[in-house]
């Protein structure tokens, strides 16, 4: 299955609806045993902004308790039972970086660029990836990416562990199928049972995802975010 973000005019800028249709792929993937691996994909130049700046918008004005779409997904990638594999061309910012933490391989071409400017954005670190990021990274770079939200060039992704290979822009998307497409030839049974433990348990996780939203959702409705927001909008 290719779940691609495919709004190149918003610079791939992720809206509610769109979080909606990616966690219904990711549960149509977990119940389909003919889907047997799933690729994250944006356009060219582009994998995806990260969440679209309206929507913030929207929820910090809104007064809204409700959990946002974008949690609701993050918790789907984080349950997904199928290999996840991305394909990165271009910039990765925010969710558009953290969601590679959850995929089990990922293609970058050598100009992408990863950041993450939740603090700048009056935000928190979301995705799980505060658990994560040091995880795969260490803690000093993972601190540069999350905390001081200093953008990683695709050497430096590499280097940390965030990326499993760097490829020409014109062949991430053939690269990142071709990956896909071999996972998906492999005993499907011996291949979950494998990713599981390479992964190890997702309470860890999950309950990491919940604590950051805490944090998240009330940072969110802060003047301090609510001003950083209009700041974008405002350009
Ligand atoms: N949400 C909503 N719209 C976004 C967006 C986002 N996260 N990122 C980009 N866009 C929109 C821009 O508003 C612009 O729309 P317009 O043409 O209607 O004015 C369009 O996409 C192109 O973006 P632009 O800023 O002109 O491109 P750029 O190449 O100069 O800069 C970015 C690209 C990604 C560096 C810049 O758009 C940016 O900083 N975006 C916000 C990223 C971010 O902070 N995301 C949230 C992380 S938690």
């Amino acid at each position: 299955m290719v779940i691609r973000f495919n709004r190149p005019e918003k610079k791939n800028a992720i809206t509610s609806a769109m979080y909606h249709r990616m966690t219904a792929a990711l549960e149509e993937a977990n119940g389909d045993e003919t889907v047997r691996a799933v690729a994250f994909l944006g356009s060219e130049g582009c994998f995806s902004a990260g969440n679209d700046m309206g929507d913030f918008l929207t929820y910090a004005l809104s007064g809204s308790k409700e959990v946002p779409a974008a949690a609701v997904f993050i918790k789907a990638l984080a349950l997904a039972e199928k290999p996840l594999v991305s394909g990165v061309d271009g910039l990765a910012i925010g969710i558009g970086t953290t969601l590679n933490l959850h995929c089990d391989m990922t293609v970058a071409s050598g100009r992408s660029l990863f950041k993450t400017p939740f603090v700048d954005l009056a935000l928190v670190p979301e995705a799980a990836s505060s658990l994560l990021a040091p995880r795969v990274m260490g803690h000093q770079r993972a601190f540069a990416m999350l905390v001081a939200g200093e953008g990683f060039s695709a050497k430096a992704a590499l280097e940390a562990g965030l990326v499993w290979k760097i490829v020409e822009p014109e062949v991430v998307e053939a690269e990142t199928l071709s990956l896909a497409a071999g996972l998906a030839a492999k005993p499907p049974q011996a291949l979950k049972i494998a990713r599981d433990l390479v992964r190890g348990s997702r309470d860890e996780v999950l309950a990491r995802i919940d604590e950051e939203l805490v944090h998240f959702s009330a940072q969110l409705k802060s003047p301090e975010a609510r001003a950083a927001f209009e700041a974008f909008m405002r350009r």
